[in-house]
């Protein structure tokens, strides 16, 4: 399995911040945001994984992260392996995945959008995974901001929505997603939405024709980083994360 994390865009709602320093560099407590997702694909057994940003960014991320020396593989002890893809223009998220297509091979592979920040973990969906694709979802206050399952009786998902007006559930789609090596014939011949993007949610909608996509409940805490309010939220949470698991330390 490798990991893909795609790190790009200009994140304009944290302007002025994030003129000279990409979002994914910006700290959420006292870790860069980035390291969050590489920490929770390496927990997941992931010692492979390709970083995708755009040109203006990439020195940052070389210099931050190098070929990945600070994070060791659960499977060898070893540093994990980073390598690095460039998007020259945004053009949603499943272009920025169709870069690593080279990358990925024949294996199955996790995207993950590195501004996503997750507590549950996700080792088992890693190990079962077997073919299809796998979604996690969380229940929101506000879910027109995302992608939305449509959910039937049976608690199956049977559409997924890219930011309705009008929600059919309050269950987004958060940034992290497993797919089997078909991901990339999927991607042929792929129109371009009404927001000019080739969207991830159109993937995972032939995934759900195929009668191939699982959907997870995620339980715990998921932050997004789009705005200084959940880039706050986020550092707070890791704040007092680091102060409770202190004491349980000391006791
Ligand atoms: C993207 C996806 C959306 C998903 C969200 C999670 O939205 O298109 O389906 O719910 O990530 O962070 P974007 O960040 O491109 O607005």
């Amino acid at each position: 399995m490798k990991g893909v994390i795609l790190a790009g865009g200009f994140g304009t709602r944290l302007h002025p911040v994030t003129k000279v320093i990409n979002k994914h560099l910006l700290p959420v407590f006292s870790k860069p945001v980035i390291y969050h997702g590489i920490e929770k694909l390496v927990e997941a057994g992931i010692d492979k994984i390709m970083i995708i940003t755009n040109p203006q960014f990439i020195e940052g991320f070389v210099n931050l992260l190098g070929s990945g020396q600070d994070f060791i593989s659960q499977k060898t002890g070893k540093q994990i392996q980073i390598v690095y893809g460039i998007q020259n223009e945004p053009s949603g998220i499943a272009q920025g995945l169709w870069i690593a297509k080279d990358y990925v091979g024949n294996d199955n592979c996790v995207l993950y959008l590195g501004d996503n920040i997750f507590e549950d973990d996700i080792s088992e969906y890693v190990k079962q995974f077997k073919e299809g694709a796998v979604v996690f979802l969380k229940k929101v206050k506000d879910p027109k901001r995302f992608g939305v399952a449509i959910i039937d009786c049976n608690n199956k998902v049977i559409e997924i929505e890219e930011k309705p007006q009008n929600p059919k559930s309050n269950f987004a789609v958060t940034g992290l997603y497993i797919y089997d090596n078909t991901v990339f014939d999927k991607m042929i011949g792929q129109p371009k939405s009404e927001r000019g993007e080739y969207e991830i949610t159109y993937i995972n909608n032939l995934y759900i024709k195929e009668r191939k996509l699982k959907a997870v409940k995620l339980q715990k805490e998921w932050f997004d980083i789009g705005t200084f309010e959940s880039l706050l939220a986020a550092s707070k949470f890791y704040e007092t994360k680091s102060k409770t698991s202190g004491q349980e330390i000391k006791n």
